[in-house]
């Protein structure tokens, strides 16, 4: 058997941070506020002349090193966002040629929102299984505060900009014990960017009716969880780390108590990140493996649910 796993991670965040109390100054909200609905206390914004595809750079550079890997050995780039430099080509083909591996190497965008890195890392397991590739670069970075309306107090206060990578290669055993998703359309108008190429609109930004999609996430991770555990042989008890989008602190503990994990098994990181959308699980992951809580051989459930509604998880054994 075939499996893919985790050679190596790497992450990046711009260097501007943003406190609540600057929010305080842009809308009429407060840190209070801010803190107690969503766990958030500061964002990092990424300047005007810096880019996904720049950010995924050094991502991805990061996770190259890590892994060990030489990059001209990636056969596949496979990069998620939904804030791409350009309509096209795709930010991976941009990514591909900033790293110089052009030759022989496929690479294509992912857009699934905030679940985008739990796509892309299903796509990417599948690719290893089949043989179809053997080295991949998974990039999962968006630049979210490009597309927030920064007088409207009920999203501006929940994003941030930020890009992770890992490198997936194949293996003789698990890596990736099991990955589902799923995705809803009926749902798209609850968290949309209501403008876009085709339909071009006047309204390029973020719009949310935050409480549907908080009653949607808490549910659809409570069932995901039980779903992509089953026919693994492995159960709640054995994961060691749930590493999940990072959308808001009280989704992310009502999936701890579901799966009757302590929350200190939960890598947090939204209180520092904010919601960084398809970057945030490899920024999580990245994070709490170089603190030295993820070491080799721990299982990890990662979960994320995003505008679509599309959402996933993925079993692993780091
Ligand atoms: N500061 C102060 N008050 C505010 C703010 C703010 N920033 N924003 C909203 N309010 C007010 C509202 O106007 C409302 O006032 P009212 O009662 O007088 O009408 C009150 O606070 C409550 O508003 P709700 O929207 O009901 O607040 P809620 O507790 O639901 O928290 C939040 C809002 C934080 C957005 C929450 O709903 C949430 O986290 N939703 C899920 C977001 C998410 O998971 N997104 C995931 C995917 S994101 C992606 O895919 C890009």
């Amino acid at each position: 058997m075939i499996y893919a796993g985790i050679a190596g991670t790497g992450s990046y965040l711009p260097e501007r941070v943003m406190l609540n109390a600057e929010l305080e100054e842009m809308v009429e909200t407060s840190d209070d506020w801010i803190q107690s609905r969503t766990g958030i206390k500061q964002r990092h914004i990424a300047r005007d002349d810096e880019s996904t595809c720049d950010m995924g750079l050094v991502a991805a550079a990061n996770a190259i090193a890590s892994a060990g890997v030489d990059k001209n050995d990636i056969d596949l780039i496979i990069f998620a966002t939904s804030t791409p430099d350009q309509t096209f080509p795709s930010t991976a083909c941009l990514l591909q040629r900033e790293l110089g591996i052009s030759n022989n190497c496929m690479a294509f965008d992912v857009q699934a929102v905030c679940a985008g890195f739990v796509y892309a890392l299903n796509i990417a397991n599948n690719f290893v299984k089949t043989g179809a590739a053997k080295c991949i670069l998974v990039v999962g970075a968006d630049c979210l505060s490009k597309i927030v309306d920064w007088t409207d107090r009920s999203t501006c206060i929940l994003f941030g900009d930020g890009a992770g990578a890992v490198v997936v290669t194949a293996q003789d055993q698990p890596g990736i014990y099991n990955s589902v998703l799923h995705a809803n359309g009926n749902y798209a108008n609850l968290l949309q960017v209501p403008s876009g190429v085709s339909r071009p609109g006047n309204k390029p930004y973020i719009e949310m009716t935050g409480s549907e999609v908080f009653k949607f996430a808490v549910n659809s991770m409570e069932s995901i969880v039980d779903e992509v555990l089953t026919d693994t042989g492995l159960e709640q008890a054995d994961i060691d780390w749930l590493v999940p989008h990072q959308a808001n602190k009280r989704i992310l503990s009502a999936t701890a108590k579901k799966l009757s994990l302590p929350v200190e098994k939960v890598v947090i990181t939204v209180q520092d990140h904010g919601n960084t959308s398809a970057a945030s699980i490899p920024l999580a992951l990245d994070v709490a493996v170089n603190d030295g809580r993820i070491q080799r051989g721990h299982l990890l459930m990662m979960e994320a649910i995003g505008g679509g509604f599309a959402w996933g998880a993925v079993l692993l054994r780091y």
